[in-house]
């Protein structure tokens, strides 16, 4: 054999070994092929064809509610000092997250880092400790939150009022008048609402408090409206499919597929391994979530204890589904027969989905993990960040060390990084809507 040949043929075997482009049909079982379609998104068939939780909020696919709920989501005359909207922590360009290790409130940080909103309408449970049950409620919570918008109800009337009158109108009908603020003061908020000391002593609780029932009600019912708009907005805001999707779908009609590396298919096995990777018990579905709560051994303190009082916070929220109107329409089966008061609640946080996830760093409700290496290192150790000491054990731990080798771990983000999924809707919904926010569509006060 001439030296060239013997060179070529090495470099042929090399760059198969690299690139492996002579084994596009790497081997996968049928369980394998079926565990991997049902991480793929559904065909786009019907408009909305993830399952959405919408629980009693009849607006939550009608377009004008969208567009009133694009509008408030980007407008930042919704907060105390004008400078905070939904957009300025659920960043469009950032897969509505921000890249910030804790959210940047208007006084302070806050204790938790932003999550991505995309594919948020697919949730059962809201926030890391699931303290909201519907997503429409929840839009309500970062309003009246003094380190978010910190703005409170009767100012969120008062600008509907102002500024969307017609929008509102022709969506659910008339809008009582606020103009009488002996009846409807600017600035008002209940109490309940909020685990400030200073405002629930404030002058805005007691001009709540001094509100007539049937007024109180009043409000809360366009306020409520206010969130069910927001939500209809967020239920656009869902994932497309990416290059894992593509090659879900190959793998299906059993064509070879290019679409993801041998490297990328190494990880995605290693991920759906119930022995090895594990990951699929918790990250499954076309989300990559069960929707479920989990404790993975992160933790700011004690006091930071997760679903365990998290789902004691969602049967007290008055917008909750057993204390709105819907209750009438909708059964409340998961509020009602959510797990309660077991230790393996505590210091339980929401599996968060794995769309786009190389491009949301930092990572974990503390945003203490800067890399996916960094969390994967972490999974492989399978010991919690925090020793306990006896005050606080017993404590429920949902991970076992993985004791996958550096190469693994490697193959693993390889994978991750297959996940990008850039939401699926006209870009125009993805930057604020222009101008029109500014003008007043009432008379002025
Ligand atoms: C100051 C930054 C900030 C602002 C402003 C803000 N958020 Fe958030 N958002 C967060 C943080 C931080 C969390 C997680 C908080 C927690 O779980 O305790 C969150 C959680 C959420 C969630 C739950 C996500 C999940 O996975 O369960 C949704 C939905 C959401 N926000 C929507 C909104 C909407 C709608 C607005 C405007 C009305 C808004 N946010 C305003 C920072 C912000
Ligand atoms: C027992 C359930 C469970 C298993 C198994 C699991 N995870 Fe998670 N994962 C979670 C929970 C819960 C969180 C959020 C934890 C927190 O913030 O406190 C999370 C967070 C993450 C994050 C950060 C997401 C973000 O937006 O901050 C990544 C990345 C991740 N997991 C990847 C994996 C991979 C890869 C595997 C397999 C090696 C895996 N997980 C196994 C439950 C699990």
């Amino acid at each position: 054999m001439s030296t060239q040949i013997r060179l070529t043929i090495t470099f042929l075997l090399f760059t198969y070994g690299l690139t492996g482009c002579f084994d596009p049909s790497f081997n996968w079982s049928q369980q394998e092929i079926s565990l991997i379609k049902s991480l793929a998104l559904p065909e786009p068939s019907s408009i909305h064809p993830l399952s959405l939780s919408h629980d009693g909020n009849e607006v939550w696919d009608n377009p004008k509610a969208a567009k009133l709920g694009h509008r408030l989501f980007f407008d930042k005359r919704l907060s105390h000092d004008e400078t905070t909207s939904c957009a300025s922590c659920h960043q469009p360009e950032k897969q509505f997250s921000d890249n910030t290790r804790l959210s940047k409130g208007i006084l302070s940080s806050l204790s938790k880092h932003t999550p991505s909103i995309i594919g948020i309408a697919n949730s059962k449970w809201f926030f890391w400790d699931g303290r909201s049950d519907s997503l429409w409620p929840q839009a309500l919570k970062p309003l009246e939150n003094p380190n978010e918008h910190g703005t409170n109800r009767l100012n969120v009337v008062h600008i509907i009022d102002q500024y969307y009158r017609n929008d509102y109108e022709a969506i659910f009908g008339p809008l009582p008048r606020f103009d009488n603020h002996q009846r409807f003061p600017l600035n008002a908020l209940p109490a309940a609402e909020t685990d400030t000391l200073t405002i629930k002593t404030s002058q805005i609780v007691i001009n709540w408090n001094k509100m007539t029932t049937k007024d109180r009600d009043t409000v809360n019912q366009v306020f409520s409206n206010i969130g069910k708009s927001i939500a209809a907005y967020e239920s656009l805001i869902m994932p497309g499919p990416g290059r894992f999707d593509r090659f879900a779908k190959s793998l299906q009609k059993n064509r070879a597929s290019t679409d993801l590396s041998p490297e990328e298919q190494a990880g995605l096995k290693l991920f759906i391994d119930d022995q090895k990777g594990r990951c699929i018990r918790c990250h499954n579905g076309p989300l990559l979530t069960n929707h479920d709560f989990h404790a993975t051994g992160i933790f700011i303190d004690n006091a930071d204890d997760g679903r365990i009082s998290g789902i004691e916070k969602a049967l007290s929220d008055p917008f909750n589904c057993l204390n709105t109107k819907s209750k009438s329409l909708i059964p409340c089966d998961e509020l009602l027969f959510a797990k309660r008061k077991t230790q393996e609640l505590k210091h339980a946080f929401k599996v968060p989905t794995l769309r786009n996830i190389s491009l949301t760093a930092p990572y974990m409700h503390d945003g203490n993990f800067s890399s996916l290496g960094a969390v994967l290192q972490y999974y492989n150790k399978g010991i919690p960040r925090f020793l306990f000491n006896q005050s606080t054990r017993p404590f429920h731990f949902d991970l076992e060390p993985l004791h996958l080798l550096p190469h693994e771990l490697k193959q693993l983000e390889a994978f991750l990084n297959t996940l990008i999924s850039p939401v699926n809707i006209d870009r125009h919904w993805l930057t604020p809507p222009l101008k029109k926010t500014s003008t007043r569509t009432t008379r002025k006060k």
